[in-house]
């Protein structure tokens, strides 16, 4: 198939949200590129903005709104096109061109290969692309945002339906990445110098060939294979996903960081009932046992939701337990929101936004002395860092990641950028470690 020409346009695309969300940009930017338009640094140089929503918290319809509102100044005449993609286009199609007449076109998460052509088919005209494909789309150039790391997509939707989640509503059904292709894209980072890759999917460890029928664990021996990646990591994994084949391929990978992000939600055993999560508390913290066990260097993470419908300060209590018990390196953590189509906003029990706040609180207030106690002990420790450039704060010191994927802040009389780097821990805040290179 020709792509249509897409010369003459210059686009711009905002991201909300996750890295999933991040690496959707980089295929619209790769989709658009193909075809001939350019892309641009700022709304005002653009022809055409893309906004790639996230509607997996509130707000993100009046975060939507509010952007169109100050994009809607650019947009003088016809020739300006404003396009919204992602969950909330997915979630919210035509309302979005009902009530924002600036926007000229809806699409959601399934259907950014035909943008171009639906571009020079209906330019000028409005239109929403919302449809659902059962195959996989193979998107053939992917415009990246940094040279050092490196995202893969291995599947995408979800089939899990926790009963807070918009996600299986705005993605989908599971789909899965043939193998090869992952294994083709991993082999073009390593050769174009990217030191590490970070397989995504909402449900990674569900991952199954649909080639070859092969899991996860297979896929990701078959990266590790990949020559001169130093670094292999993967988000987001499902707890009732973890086996002990995975286990085992994590702890004899050559390549695979000893990290995980394994989102627990809640602590109490009835409210992961009403999450629908699938697992109990025992079986998590049993998951982590096993981790631990064969890993004794693994870094955690996690995702929180406090103020769930019915949650009672005892249930409340038992989250905190879990973070206590656990020690993550770092967590996420939220507010309940009820969204649209979700089970959980049918449910009685809604906890008011005062104890929701004061609860994130003390979430938050014991992970920071949590992990203030776990980066102090790491002063004095030798990390190899991979370096993603200069710190944004301060252009003097560097910033990169260690294997627990830890922001760590040095100093270096070289030039780091893009390598990887033996840093020696000097300092810690709760959030960050800091060090220096040896000269
Ligand atoms: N309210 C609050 N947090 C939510 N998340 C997902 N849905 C909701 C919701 N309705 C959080 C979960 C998930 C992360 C990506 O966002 O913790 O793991
Ligand atoms: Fe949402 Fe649950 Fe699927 Fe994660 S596993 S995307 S929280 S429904």
């Amino acid at each position: 198939m020709t792509q249509p020409d897409l010369t003459g346009i210059k686009f711009f695309i905002q991201t909300f949200g996750c890295q999933m969300n991040e690496n959707d940009s980089e295929h619209i930017a790769g989709i658009l590129s193909a075809a001939g338009a350019r892309p641009v640094t700022a709304p005002d140089e653009s022809n055409l903005v893309v906004i790639n929503t996230c509607a997996v918290r509130e707000k993100s319809v009046e975060k939507l709104y509010s952007l169109l509102g100050r994009l809607s100044k650019f947009k003088k005449d016809k020739e300006y096109l404003i396009g919204v993609a992602g969950c909330v286009a997915q979630l919210y199609r035509s309302d979005i061109l009902e009530k924002k007449p600036c926007v000229d076109f809806v699409i959601g998460p399934d259907n950014y290969w035909k943008l171009p052509e639906m571009l020079k088919s209906h330019f000028q005209e409005k239109f929403i692309a919302t449809q659902w494909y059962r195959d996989w789309h193979e998107i053939p150039e992917i415009q990246r945002t940094t040279a050092v790391s490196g995202y893969i997509t291995v599947m995408e939707g979800c089939n899990n339906f926790c009963s807070y989640c918009v996600v299986p509503f705005t993605r989908g059904r599971e789909k899965f990445r043939p193998a090869q292709n992952i294994l083709s894209e991993a082999e073009n980072l390593a050769s174009m110098g990217y030191l590490e890759v970070q397989l995504l999917g909402q449900n990674v460890n569900s991952y199954r060939d649909p080639e070859t029928g092969t899991g996860f664990s297979a896929l990701l021996e078959a990266v590790d294979q990949v020559q001169d990646l130093v670094w292999i990591r993967f988000i987001t994994s499902h707890p009732k996903n973890i086996d002990p084949q995975l286990i085992h391929t994590m702890q004899q990978a050559k390549s695979i960081c000893h990290q995980l992000h394994l989102p627990i939600q809640a602590g109490s055993e009835a409210v992961l009932k009403r999450m629908n999560r699938g697992y109990s508390r025992k079986e998590y913290m049993a998951v982590i046992s096993h981790l631990k066990d064969a890993m004794p260097d693994i870094a955690l993470s996690t995702d929180i939701i406090v103020g769930f419908p019915g949650e009672t300060e005892a249930d409340f209590q038992q989250t905190l337990d879990v973070l206590e018990q656990v020690r993550y390196t770092n967590i996420f953590s939220f507010r309940y929101s009820a969204r649209p189509l979700t089970a959980a906003s049918r449910m009685e029990g809604s906890i008011p936004l005062e104890i929701k706040k004061e609860r994130l609180q003390r979430v938050q207030d014991l992970q920071k002395k949590l992990q203030s106690e776990m980066n102090q002990a790491k002063v004095g420790k030798i990390y190899d860092v991979l370096c993603h450039g200069k710190s944004k704060k301060d252009p003097q010191v560097y910033s990169g990641r260690n294997y627990a994927h830890q922001v760590v802040n040095f100093s270096s009389g070289q030039e780091c950028e893009g390598k990887f780097i033996r840093v020696h821990i000097t300092g810690s805040g709760p959030y960050s470690l800091k060090g220096r290179a040896p000269d």
